[in-house]
């Protein structure tokens, strides 16, 4: 079978205060804040945050919903960790800045023979940094240094009550295969290897599902990237022949397009195929992250979405500086087709302004 996916494209987690999230995911994991912008689905103003490399690569991008209006459940059925890729040798230094920063991490671990420290976001969701090699461009801090910062996603582990139909769609559906089992942890890869080509499923037989609905401490889905809007509508065909007829109408995400199934484990997948220019779409380079950038067919709610969102400060350690590689910006033309001639769903939310 031709795979078509390339990899994760990016993983979605709701934390619980923004403030929170953006000083756990700048100061202790690292990550650069690349957008600021809204949740596009509901009634209720949400921020969604990019956090990725260097250069916002596909592969590194992790995206936030603080969701602290509602608890979620963790549990199987979930994306229960985010695992980046680190230099060899550092996992030290991961376990020594965990201990500074005082926050619950599993110390220096090892999993299919590769070196790991676990680590608790303050809402409750795990990530770990794996000793792994990875071509992406590292985002230094004052306290991070090139030599041991992320390159963007090693991979990601799936908790699971049973190992065999989400293995079945694994491999079929996603074209994974299977790399060997080490302990509850089962090791999936996408042929060709690259950022965030590794999935662990964590048996789990006997824990509870988690919650499905946006909520705080959970992860919410996660996304493998196809490149493209033809590759995502055969991603569409192959899940309707396979039976697993209950995949989604191909979503405009304004930097990508969505594809989005329920994985027979509770997991929520997502395909995305890239629109040209990404995260350079709406703002310069040297401007990532550093204000609210909303789709145009939102801009005319702007007041309103900004009254109900929570006062945030992004961190020094998100401010532009040189280093990184500046992608030339292309005109804003988004398209209201995929180029496969496809329709695109846009969500045209009316927001509520007077339940607060
Ligand atoms: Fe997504």
């Amino acid at each position: 079978m031709t795979t078509l996916v390339k990899g994760i494209h990016h993983l979605t987690q709701c934390p619980g205060s923004a403030q929170d999230d953006l000083d756990f995911c700048s100061r202790v994991l690292g990550q650069r804040l690349v957008k600021q912008t809204v949740l596009m689905d509901g009634r209720i103003p949400i921020y969604h945050f990019y956090w990725g490399s260097g250069d916002a690569e596909i592969g590194s991008i992790a995206t936030s919903f603080p969701y602290s209006r509602k608890p979620g459940r963790a549990g199987s059925g979930q994306v229960s960790v985010t695992s980046y890729a680190v230099p060899q040798g550092s996992a030290d230094f991961w376990n020594g800045h965990f201990e500074r920063h005082e926050v619950e991490h599993s110390g220096v671990q090892e999993r299919f023979g590769l070196r790991f420290v676990r680590v608790r976001h303050p809402a409750g969701m795990l990530f770990e940094v794996v000793e792994a090699d990875s071509d992406l461009t590292p985002w230094v801090t004052d306290e991070i240094s090139a030599d041991v910062a992320t390159r963007g996603f090693f991979g990601a582990v799936m908790s699971v009550r049973s190992i065999e139909e989400q293995e079945q769609f694994l491999v079929e559906a996603l074209g994974f295969r299977k790399l060997g089992v080490d302990g509850s942890y089962h090791r999936f890869e996408t042929p060709g290897g690259g950022p965030g080509s590794v999935i662990d499923l964590h048996h789990e037989p006997s824990r509870p599902p988690g919650t499905w609905t946006f909520g705080a401490g959970t992860y919410h889905h996660i996304a493998f990237n196809v490149e493209t809007d033809e590759a995502l509508v055969a991603q569409k065909a192959l899940y309707e022949e396979l039976g697993y007829t209950d995949a989604s109408d191909i979503k405009d995400r304004f930097y990508f397009h969505s594809l989005y199934v329920r994985s027979p484990g509770g997991v929520l997948v997502e395909c995305t195929a890239n629109v040209p220019g990404g995260f350079y779409l709406d703002e310069a380079p040297e401007d990532l992250g550093r204000h609210l950038n909303l789709p145009p067919w939102y801009e005319e709610k702007r007041a309103d979405i900004l009254a109900m969102l929570e006062p945030i400060t992004v961190p020094e350690a998100n401010r532009p500086r040189p280093g990184v590689v500046r992608a030339a910006r292309p005109a804003l033309e988004p398209a209201a087709v995929t180029s496969a001639g496809i329709p695109l769903t846009r969500t045209k939310a009316e927001f509520i302004t007077d339940h607060l």
